[in-house]
């Protein structure tokens, strides 16, 4: 059982270190951002208001990123983190139809932190935290607070299916980070060793992308997916 408290994110300066570097040490960010902004629009625009949960949320991103489309939605946003929630909280404080709550995934598995009926449940390199039963249960738990036709999008690093092609992933994410820093005109080694940390964290538990599609169907979903894929970067999901 993963245990939030013992884990890097349980301490500020981890948190505040992953929120500083996300958009370069992270594939595609913002491409991810645009797919499920898009995603958004075409399943909602006109079903409005849309009740959206955000799984481990960190600095509240996601939710932001789906504001800016205009259509009107009310959020709970979940994280273990204060610190996340914090600068969540900052980030959104424009927006008063929204709410944080501070509850570990176990505990949301658990039933002991929210409940509802959502439309849109979404999450953003955080259920890579949890082992492949607790990513089952999630998911069995996201299955039950979806309202009828919800959907849920996860957007997450995965195992490649073997180690030749998680070696090549590796090598692919490395050249993204050269190319970002040249772009960016960022000198000297930071980043370079992104990939050796990511595998070095025991924190860091990601499946294979059939075995998560398969999870979501057991679960009872349909219209399972993957949306987009760049090495490890996945973004996936399903329709209840
Ligand atoms: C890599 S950050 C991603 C944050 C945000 N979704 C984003 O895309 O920028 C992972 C987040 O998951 C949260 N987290 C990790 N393990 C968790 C757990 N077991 N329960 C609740 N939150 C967790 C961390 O506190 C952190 O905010």
């Amino acid at each position: 059982m993963t245990d939030f408290k013992k884990s890097n994110w349980a301490e500020p300066d981890f948190s505040r270190r992953f929120v500083e570097s996300a958009d370069i040490a992270i594939v595609e960010r913002k491409r991810s951002h645009a797919i499920m902004r898009s995603f958004f629009r075409h399943h909602f625009a006109g079903k409005e208001p849309v009740e959206i949960l955000d799984l481990g949320c960190g600095d509240g991103i996601l939710t932001y990123e789906l504001k800016q489309t205009g259509i009107s939605l009310s959020a709970t946003l979940v994280d273990g983190s204060e610190e996340m929630l914090r600068k969540a909280a900052e980030r959104l404080k424009d927006y008063p139809d929204t709410r944080t709550v501070r509850a570990s995934f176990q505990e949301v598995i658990a039933g002991k932190a929210v409940a509802g009926d959502f439309d849109f449940v979404v999450s953003s390199l955080a259920i890579h935290h949890l082992d492949m039963a607790e990513k089952r249960e999630l998911f069995g738990w996201v299955y039950g607070n979806l309202g009828n036709s919800g959907y849920f999008m996860n957007i997450d690093v995965v195992l490649a299916p073997n180690e030749a092609l998680e070696t090549w992933c590796l090598v692919l994410w490395q050249e993204w980070i050269a190319e970002k820093k040249a772009l960016e005109g960022i000198t000297g080694d930071i980043y370079d060793d992104t990939m050796k940390r990511y595998k070095d964290n025991r924190d860091n538990k990601p499946d294979r992308l059939d075995v998560q599609l398969e999870a979501l169907k057991d679960c009872g979903f349909h219209d399972v997916d993957c949306y987009y894929k760049y090495g490890i970067f996945a973004i996936y999901g399903g329709k209840k």
